[in-house]
């Protein structure tokens, strides 16, 4: 049966694109025709060193681990990959929970909240996305889900924009001490990539420690490297008491993610928070990851440089382009969006740019970027080249 019949007939969702994947190589997807298209998306924050990075190629395929292991025994791998997460993630956060994806260590890190502070309410941003599950979704945006929308009935929302008064907002709510954590990215790459100010973040930080809410970071979408540095909340000197990841931890080659506390939070709640997840850190995955963020690691300064001259090159190229509407750009490293305030336009120019060769996408009335950190200065260019022809 054709790709497309099939796809209908038997993957359940409810919208797909017209554009069957064969390959992927460095910056570029190829479709089942041949041709080529440069990703600016990296499967939404996956692969941030490009697709088919050979050094990693060639790792996994010389994988000789054993093919599982019960999450309850031990596997030297699951320790090196955890004492890595703590080298380089912020503060005192030192201890993993081992898990499948970013979902699981938003849900995870959610537990973590409630069996340590013994408080069942939840702050987030409105419109915010993190993750499926049931308690995931309702930490999310509440429009467009009528059937869904905020299955837990104590997840409140705090309305952008993230200045003083919404701080005054969140204050309200963490005066009750009863909210168990405050819940965000610290850069929305789901927000059409929102960056609040830093009073707004050093305050958020305070209001936290004050009101003994613990303050949870999701940096499933912006880790290891998106935003130019390794961690997107260490534009803001946070110190957060849990922070999630998974997507660019093992650069797409297999599927995990992780939360990470502090030893006197996991030590504390360790009786009453028990993950075991059978697939968390499977031998592949951690395999994967410790190649994929040995290289990061390796190489970051250098790269957190390039992302920052990428960053500032794009921008100041779409600063010169003439869109048919007033626009505003909003950039924090290699995560990158145009507010062309028309959604309309905004899908026109997407279609556009796949047409022509580019792969972006939309969010409401921005276009949304997030090109490899490994992009080259020609590869830009020619992306820029087709921006400027689609709009
Ligand atoms: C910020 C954020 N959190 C959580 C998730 C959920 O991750 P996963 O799809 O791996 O479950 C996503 C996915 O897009 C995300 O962007």
């Amino acid at each position: 049966m054709e790709t497309k019949k099939a796809d209908k007939k038997f993957v359940a969702r409810s919208k797909f694109e017209d554009f069957e994947i064969a390959r992927a190589e460095g910056i570029y997807i190829y479709d089942n025709r041949d041709n080529k298209y440069i990703d600016f998306l990296m499967g939404w924050c996956v692969g941030n060193l490009g697709w088919g990075n050979p050094e990693i190629e060639k790792a996994m395929r010389e994988f000789d681990g054993p093919d599982y292991v019960l999450p309850g025994f031990m596997y030297k791998p699951w320790s090196e990959l955890a004492e890595l997460l703590a080298e380089i993630t912020p503060g005192n956060l030192s201890k993993s929970f081992r898990t499948t994806g970013g979902t699981e260590s938003v849900e995870t890190a959610m537990q973590l909240a409630m069996a340590y502070t013994g408080r069942r309410k939840f702050l987030s941003l409105e419109g915010s996305y993190h993750g499926n599950s049931i308690a995931t979704l309702s930490l999310g945006g509440s429009e467009g889900k009528d059937k869904l929308a905020n299955p837990l009935q104590n997840c409140h929302k705090i309305e952008l924009p993230l200045d003083e008064k919404a701080l005054a907002r969140v204050e309200t709510q963490l005066k009750q001490k009863d909210v168990a954590a405050f819940i965000m990215e610290a850069v929305s790459c789901n927000l059409g990539v929102y960056i609040p100010k830093p009073e707004f973040m050093r305050g958020l930080q305070a209001l936290c420690r004050q009101y003994g809410t613990l303050l949870v970071i999701d940096e499933v979408a912006t880790g290891f490297g998106r935003t130019g540095k390794m961690f997107a909340c260490m534009h803001f000197g946070l110190e957060p008491d849990i922070l999630c990841m998974g997507k660019a931890l093992s650069g797409g080659y297999a599927g995990i993610g992780a939360t990470i506390t502090t030893e006197e939070i996991a030590d504390a709640v360790k009786e009453d928070v028990s993950i075991y997840s059978t697939y968390g850190w499977h031998p592949r995955s951690v395999h994967a990851a410790l190649v994929n963020l040995n290289y990061i690691v390796r190489n970051e300064e250098e790269l957190m440089q390039h992302v920052k001259e990428m960053s500032a090159r794009i921008v100041s190229s779409m600063l010169n382009m003439s869109f048919r509407t007033e626009t505003q750009i909003h950039a924090k490293g290699l995560a990158i969006s145009v507010d062309v305030n028309d959604s309309d336009y905004a899908e026109e120019i997407k279609k556009q740019c796949r047409k022509n060769g580019l792969v972006i996408t939309v969010q409401e009335t921005k276009l949304v970027f997030f090109p490899a950190l490994t992009i080259k200065k020609e590869e830009v260019e020619e992306a820029m080249a087709i921006l400027r022809n689609s709009i």
